[in-house]
């Protein structure tokens, strides 16, 4: 656990280990190959990573992503698709390549999300595996969209949203009556495989969910606590987050 006086700061210092490393595989001629996060959670460490793109001349070219989850259904285009969050807060102000970018599809038809999932799965294999996923976390324990039940080894998949995470999105949707009720996610698997794994969280709304993820009883009843499990998991908090530790 690292816990830094501000958001900002725990941002910078996380922006700062994927640059480092997106560095250090183009240098070798490696591409780097990041599992990302939407929510409020990773914005500054974006922004971070934009700043040194414009000022610094870091290079997204040998950059491959995988988005931890979209809701479904959900069209690419909608305000609420987690393809305009990750447009907006970084793929339009860096160079990589559109084609290295990969974000669950919420436009499939219900009988070919599996297939599809399967395939998100092989992508990321057949590519050596994540070397960085970042993560938020959800009020319920939930990473990406993996909510209390969720399975240790679970992979990519379509899953049911939790009614809590549904109320903490309405704002988002102009109530929670349309928040989708489902999102594809990858699985506590896919996560577990990455080489690294950084879950970040700030402010004190956070602070009881990361006691449990942290301290608690190891359960699918709060997902996150299966990182506790890990060797190769950093949680990053800001003071407020880990007031309750
Ligand atoms: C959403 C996302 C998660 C994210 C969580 C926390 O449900 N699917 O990946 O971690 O919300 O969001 P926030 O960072 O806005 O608190």
């Amino acid at each position: 656990v690292s816990v830094y006086k501000s958001q900002q700061e725990a941002s910078i210092a996380v922006a700062g280990r994927i640059a480092a490393l997106i560095k250090k595989k183009s240098e070798k001629g490696e591409k780097t190959v990041l599992g990302l996060a939407t929510g409020v959670t990773p914005i500054r460490v974006y922004a971070e990573l934009i700043r040194m793109h414009k000022e610094e001349g870091l290079s997204f070219k040998n950059v491959i992503t995988f988005n931890l989850d979209e809701y479904y259904p959900m069209q690419p285009t909608a305000v609420q698709s987690y393809v305009t969050f990750m447009n907006e807060n970084l793929f339009n102000h860096i160079d990589i390549d559109r084609n290295n970018v990969h974000i669950p599809d919420g436009t499939l038809k219900q009988e070919d999300v599996a297939a599809f999932c399967l395939n998100y799965e092989r992508q990321i294999t057949a590519l050596g595996g994540l070397d960085l996923q970042i993560l938020g976390i959800g009020r319920t324990g939930h990473i990406g969209f993996n909510e209390p039940g969720s399975a240790p080894n679970s992979g990519t998949r379509l899953v049911t949203l939790d009614d809590l995470t549904r109320s903490d999105a309405s704002r988002d949707f102009g109530g929670k009556q349309n928040v989708p009720t489902k999102a594809i996610t990858m699985g506590i698997g896919t996560i577990f495989k990455a080489r690294e794994i950084i879950l970040m969280a700030w402010s004190g709304k956070k602070a009881p969910i990361i006691k449990k993820a942290v301290e608690g009883e190891i359960s699918g009843e709060v997902p996150a606590t299966y990182l506790q499990l890990s060797d190769h998991v950093d949680f990053v908090l800001d003071e407020a987050a880990a007031s309750e530790l």
